[in-house]
């Protein structure tokens, strides 16, 4: 028998994994070319070639011992090149010893959780959110505490936000660009979230953690910047990874970058490593390790997202549709034709579109688009939306 936990996590399938079902049976029935499947964030593009090459390399070289365990932490020269990375818009520069190599940002994140979570501690969280954060802070016997953000902006709501920071909360997740909206917070609005912590720390009298969930930082468009993090907050962790900057989702790869600032640092770094190790990831993937360290600060073709993007924002918002622009990742956030998202969900299936209610993501009355797809299917599903929106103007 499984526990009881798993049995009723397992009943209430992730609506992403519930649309990929439906998706895998509707290509069979209709033909793939008939099928608009809007619903995975898997990344689309090829890693570059450098990447590939460099691959290449790291099997080929006879370096002795590159397989092997190592440090829990993950090679130094790599956490170093990490850290040089991270420090070009930093005003405290971190080291190598603030870097623990991981695997991915999921990874990251459950070592995080794991290292600092007491029974019962709070972790706010903002909707609509990566649903997962769910499960990974009840991994480590914490609650999820949410607040919703701003409909018109999709950034926290500052009332809500500062009404939710209790004795108990150990740590605050923000993710920007944000899954699923693909919004950018303000660097206004990060030092609004930053005050109110440091209030709150003072009033509590322990620090609350920042824990900036990034693995969209390098998909952006119109020019805008992600703000660094750690220049904002004090006790902030920054958790990348390579899986959509370089399309290596599959692979593993990651980091938590540590503010230089941080309390207890070398305390807290000792734990990062401990958790590594007995979560049972021991480090991250030696060879990927060595692959991405020289490709850190590469990208997959931004401008191809930038194209998907704009197509549909274009078409979408002809035909009717209601959404915040978003200027990162690669989704879209728009209203829902109706105020049940998982019934609008449903209508958009019978014009053969996969799209996941905003149910899923903690914020009814929506749904996500994610267009890390073909443009061609793109192209080829217009109609469908316009179909789609027409029937709700009968
Ligand atoms: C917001 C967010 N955080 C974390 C992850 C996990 O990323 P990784 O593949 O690096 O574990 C994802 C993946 O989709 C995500 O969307």
């Amino acid at each position: 028998m499984i526990s009881k936990d798993i049995q009723e996590n397992l009943k209430n399938a992730s609506w992403i994994r519930r649309m990929f079902v439906e998706g895998a049976k509707m290509k069979e029935e209709f033909g793939d070319d008939k099928v608009y499947d809007f619903s995975l964030g898997n990344p689309y593009f090829e890693p570059p070639k450098s990447v590939i090459d460099k691959l290449k390399e790291v099997v080929n070289s006879d370096e002795p011992g590159a397989h092997r365990y190592m440090d829990n932490s993950g090679f130094k020269d790599v956490r170093q090149k990490v850290a040089n990375s991270v420090n070009k818009d930093i005003v405290d520069p971190i080291g190598f010893n603030h870097v623990l190599m991981t695997v991915g940002a999921a990874g990251g994140i459950n070592v995080i959780l794991r290292t600092i979570l007491d029974f019962g501690q709070e972790v706010v969280i903002i909707a609509p959110y990566f649903a997962e954060y769910i499960f990974y802070i009840k991994n480590h016997n914490g609650v999820p505490v949410i607040v919703k953000s701003d409909e018109s902006t999709f950034e926290p709501n500052l009332d809500l936000f500062e009404s939710k920071i209790t004795d108990k909360t150990r740590a605050v997740i923000i993710n920007s660009p944000n899954n699923p909206t693909g919004v950018i917070y303000s660097e206004a609005i990060l030092k609004d979230l930053a005050e109110i912590i440091a209030r709150k720390e003072a009033q509590y009298g322990h620090n609350i953690y920042v824990l900036s969930d990034e693995p969209y930082k390098a998909l952006v468009y119109d020019g805008i910047k992600v703000p660094n993090i750690h220049n904002i907050f004090k006790n902030s962790m920054i958790i990348n990874s390579y899986s959509k900057s370089l399309g290596l989702a599959g692979e593993r790869i990651g980091y938590i970058a540590v503010n230089s600032k941080i309390e207890n640092s070398e305390l807290l770094m000792s734990g990062l490593a401990f958790a590594n190790r007995t979560l049972g990831f021991v480090n991250a993937p030696a060879l990927w390790q060595k692959v991405t360290a020289d490709s850190i600060d590469e990208t997959v073709d931004i401008s191809e997202y930038q194209k998907r993007r704009d197509v549909l924002i274009e078409h979408l918002e002809k035909i009717g549709f209601e959404m915040v622009k978003p200027n990162g990742a690669f989704y879209l956030f728009p209203k829902a034709m109706m105020e049940d998202d998982v019934a609008f969900v449903m209508e958009a299936k019978k014009h053969n579109l996969l799209l996941v209610p905003g149910s899923g993501f903690g914020y009814p009355g929506y749904f996500r688009i994610s267009y890390c797809v073909d443009m061609a299917m793109i192209e080829r599903s217009l109609h469908a939306f316009t179909a789609l929106a027409e029937s709700f103007k009968k």
